[in-house]
């Protein structure tokens, strides 16, 4: 395989920054390559990780096995009917990039999710959500490789099992599947969904008053850019935590202790915004050495530079001990520990 490369430095495939060293690396830009990748993997007995844009994941110092990069690219149009469209994007694709692409095209439907960094083929993973919208919602199916079988599957919503930020390729069988591209059912007619409180007031802010999809986009690239950080100038990895939700009785009593909790109904349960629940224990802005607690958005921790993935996790527990001190609460980490 001539495009393996050893000892490569993921510093600059891993949002964080971290130094990370894989044993042996590839990029993958087609079916077979990725096969032949598996099968190498297979034939030496290395573990596997698949890189997309590595923004949600926090890479260990040492990275055994084999790293591929997913480059797998294109975009097509699978079917359109009346005021529907299906549109198939390769997994190595930007995320970011083919949302302002589906714009241009006059798709629509994935305005909210803009910004968000990463690739398509990472985005089912963790079910990406933000703004009111999750990836579930417009997604019809995508096609992945078995690398216990070596078969291609075709996955619908349901044998994705999404969840928040979880589906099977998180939870159930990680590392099993790769997925080779995806496939979303949007409109050709604007389907703006504006319930987000954030959202609604920076539109009213701008005085629009009826927003195209393109206006949805710039308003939820402009909060993104407000709250959260670059990675291109500060490590990160979007929201570190999940918010955790607690049942109604819970609720209750959480709100009783402190009147001034942070939450929001999800089914007969509540979610709890963990961002606040951190920023209570006076955690907003703290660093320990290279890695912090970033200062606009508590929910996301933060390497100046020169951190690692050992001294992030000590700081995560940290966090996650003082809020279930406090709160009785446990946080769960939200990227991915690899090696775990
Ligand atoms: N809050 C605080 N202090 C903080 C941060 C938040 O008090 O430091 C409170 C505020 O009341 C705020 C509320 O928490 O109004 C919610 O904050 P925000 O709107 O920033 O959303 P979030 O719940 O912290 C979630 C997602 C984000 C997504 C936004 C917008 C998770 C884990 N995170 O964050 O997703 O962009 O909502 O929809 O669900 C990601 O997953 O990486 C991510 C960035």
């Amino acid at each position: 395989m001539d495009s393996l490369v050893h000892n490569q430095d993921l510093r600059r495939h891993n949002s964080f920054g971290f130094a990370a060293c894989a044993a042996n690396f590839m990029r993958v830009e087609t079916l077979e390559q990725l096969q032949g990748a598996v099968a190498q993997a297979r034939h030496n007995s290395w573990p596997v990780l698949v890189l997309g844009g590595g923004s949600n994941l926090v890479l260990r110092e040492q990275i055994p096995g084999l790293v591929i990069q997913m480059a797998i690219g294109g975009r097509r149009v699978e079917s359109v009917s009346e005021d529907k469209v299906r549109v198939t994007l390769g997994a190595g694709e930007i995320w970011h990039q083919s949302l302002e692409w589906m714009l241009e095209q006059g798709y629509y439907g994935l305005e909210n999710l803009a910004l968000i960094p990463g690739t398509v083929g990472a985005a089912p993973i963790q079910n990406i959500g933000a703004y009111g919208v999750e990836l579930e919602q417009r997604f019809d199916s995508l096609l992945a490789l078995d690398t216990d079988s070596g078969d291609l599957r075709r996955f619908n919503r349901d044998d994705c099992r999404f969840g928040y930020r979880d589906s099977c390729f998180k939870s159930h069988e990680p590392g099993r599947y790769v997925i080779l591209e995806v496939s979303f059912a949007l409109s050709l007619i604007p389907n703006l969904v504006l319930r987000y409180q954030a959202l609604a007031d920076e539109l009213k802010a701008r005085g629009i008053e009826q927003p195209q999809p393109s206006d949805v986009f710039d308003v939820v690239c402009a909060i993104r850019q407000q709250k959260l950080p670059d990675p291109a100038e500060l490590g990160n990895a979007g929201s570190f935590f999940k918010n955790p939700l607690v049942s109604a009785d819970r609720y209750r009593d959480l709100l009783q202790q402190f009147p001034n909790l942070v939450a929001y109904p999800a089914d007969d349960a509540y979610k709890l915004a963990a961002g606040w629940l951190i920023e209570q224990c006076g955690w907003k802005g703290r660093c320990i050495g290279a890695v912090g607690v970033y200062s606009r958005q508590a929910l996301v921790l933060v390497n100046q530079g020169s951190g690692t993935a050992t001294e992030l996790m000590l700081l995560a527990g940290q966090v996650v001990d003082s809020v279930q001190l406090r709160f009785g609460v446990v946080l769960e980490m939200e990227p991915r520990l690899y090696p775990a």
